[in-house]
């Protein structure tokens, strides 16, 4: 058994930034995150645009920004948390230049900003086309300096520990005390009891085989929280990214960012005709969710695979400087952005709903905390505006750290019984959790995509139910493995986005169902 004052699972922009801030205000608690790959391994890694932030007082305004946030939000979101949270993000940003991260500037020193799809004005601060890594590097590097941080790699948080474990289902509040969590070297499953839990454990991308998303996003901190009968909201609003790079093979697609659009390019079909003016004023500049459902409509229309962004016209020396690392994975595969179109597709990328939470990132559950992909804080609303993700992470990291300041922790003097995994046996069915796997990706991208009709989310629920049924009886008989505890949390967020699918009778933002009118 570990026992701790705050365990955070997750080591992307939320855990760690949560992790240090209350590492360095209090140097004799003890904090350990547990992380299920490499310590460095998230959706924050891959992070490329940059974060979005007021920085140019004379062009931008907080106003602006909040306006273009609830613009994106297509009135479902919080206004007074999105207010919270743009005038929040200078100050923000100055703790990450604290510790380290390194924004690109201009000629005059200033932060040079980028813009992006629904953003009125330039104000996407960057590290060239790999901010995420760099803010990740940052972080990671702070975190080595606290003595009082504890870092797990390879350790996949099971299931949260509450009432329901210790025997006391009847307590009220429900509350939270830990989590099971296998160690993936050696199989074995800990005990980890703590004060106070952090989910940050990211999105849902792989759930859907076409995605942004490396292997780690199989939504289990909102798994975990549903199955602990914590509030989970706003699933239906499943963000695809207009431009994925098109890869016949499917799976994990690298992503050419917004910022290309914000630079200039424009999208093309495969005859040549530049169609997003046709669709939106702001053409190539249109939120993403009109942008993702133009290409949708054009690639249903033509018949084709995918439809191209055209970087040809531009500055390539500007371009090379500024994305450099798009201009060399496209090299790789044999697209030389300086004479090729570039083929991109809609892929999954973000999820706007989640863990409920309220401005101190407090899930409905006593005890337990939530941040960055994994929750809904009211921020986005029925579609994100770019760049607000990581920016969103950092605002309640701190929210989170400041109401932890206040608040007396009560040390957990109750026994927790170990995991029971008596009658379980090593698993000789790998075959099924990957056939499982697939049919779910492929039932998602087929019945549950960009646009949605009632007839295939009720065939959704259908299909759904026989996989539920297998993966949970393979999850009762088997020792437990990564790839099964993620398979299990990927159906039980399916469900949840289907059902909150069928529950939604308006279309907003980034859900169509055209059934609705
Ligand atoms: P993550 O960074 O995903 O971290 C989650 C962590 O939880 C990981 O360490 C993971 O291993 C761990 N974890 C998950 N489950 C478990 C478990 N069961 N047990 C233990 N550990 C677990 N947003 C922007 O604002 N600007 C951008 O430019 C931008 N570009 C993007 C580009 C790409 C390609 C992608 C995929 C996303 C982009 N986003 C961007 C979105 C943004 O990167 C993410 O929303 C944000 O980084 C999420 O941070 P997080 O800390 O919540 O989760
Ligand atoms: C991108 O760079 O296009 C991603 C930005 C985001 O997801 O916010």
């Amino acid at each position: 058994m570990i026992i701790t004052n705050y365990l955070v699972i997750g080591s992307g922009i939320a855990g760690l930034t949560f992790a240090v801030k209350i590492a360095e205000a209090f140097p004799d608690r003890k904090i350990v995150i547990v992380t299920k790959d490499s310590e460095d391994e998230s959706n924050t890694k891959y992070a490329q645009g940059g974060v979005a932030i007021v920085l140019d007082k004379d062009q931008d305004s907080f106003q602006k920004h909040i306006k273009d946030t609830l613009t994106a939000g297509d009135g479902l979101c919080d206004e007074a948390v999105v207010k919270m949270v743009v005038e929040e993000g200078p100050k923000r940003l100055k703790e990450l230049l604290f510790w380290g991260a390194n924004f690109d500037t201009n000629a005059d020193g200033e932060f040079s900003l980028g813009k992006e799809g629904g953003h009125s004005e330039y104000r996407i601060i960057h590290h060239k086309d790999i901010t995420g890594y760099e803010i990740e590097r940052a972080l990671l590097a702070r975190v080595s300096q606290l003595q009082n941080i504890e870092i797990l790699p390879y350790h996949f948080a099971i299931d949260l520990i509450t009432n329901h474990h210790i025997d006391d289902a009847k307590a009220v509040p429900e509350t939270c005390y830990g989590a099971y969590v296998l160690n993936q070297k050696t199989g074995h499953i800990i005990t980890v009891k703590a004060d106070s839990i952090l989910l940050a454990t990211g999105g849902i991308g792989r759930v859907y085989g076409h995605t942004t998303n490396p292997i780690i996003a199989t939504g289990d901190g909102i798994a975990m929280a549903y199955r602990a009968k914590a509030r989970v909201e706003d699933m239906e609003f499943v963000q695809f990214h207009p431009t994925a790079l098109y890869d016949v093979e499917g799976g994990s697609s690298f992503l050419i960012s917004e910022a290309v659009r914000g630079f200039g390019a424009h999208l093309r079909t495969k005859k040549g005709h530049r169609f997003m003016p046709d669709y939106d004023a702001r053409a190539e500049l249109a939120s993403r969710d009109i942008v993702s459902q133009s290409i949708d409509n054009e690639l249903k229309k033509s018949g084709e695979t995918n439809v191209y962004l055209d970087c040809t016209h531009l500055d390539m020396d500007a371009f090379m400087a500024h994305f450099p690392n798009i201009y060399n994975e496209c090299l790789k595969r044999h697209i030389d952005i300086k004479i090729d179109w570039i083929p991109v597709v809609p892929a999954s990328h973000y999820l706007c709903g989640g863990i409920k939470v309220d401005k101190t990132g407090k899930a409905t559950i006593k005890n337990l905390f939530a941040c960055g992909e994994c929750t809904k804080t009211g921020l986005h609303g029925a579609n994100r505006l770019a760049s607000n993700s990581l920016l969103e992470a950092l605002v309640y990291a701190h929210n989170i750290y400041k109401h932890h300041v206040g608040l007396e922790l009560t040390p957990v003097n109750i026994k927790i019984p170990r995991w029971n995994d008596k009658g379980t046996v090593i698993t000789k069915e790998h075959v099924l959790i990957q056939h499982n796997l697939k049919e779910l990706q492929a039932l998602m991208r087929d019945y549950v995509g960009i646009v949605r009709n009632n007839r295939r989310l009720k065939q959704a629920v259908k299909r759904l139910d026989i996989i539920y049924n297998e993966v949970e009886d393979l999850y009762r008989e088997s020792k437990l493995t990564t790839t099964l505890c993620e398979l299990r949390n990927m159906v039980n967020v399916a469900h949840l986005i289907i059902h909150q699918s069928i529950a939604r009778k308006e279309n907003r933002g980034g859900f169509f169902n055209s059934d609705n009118h």
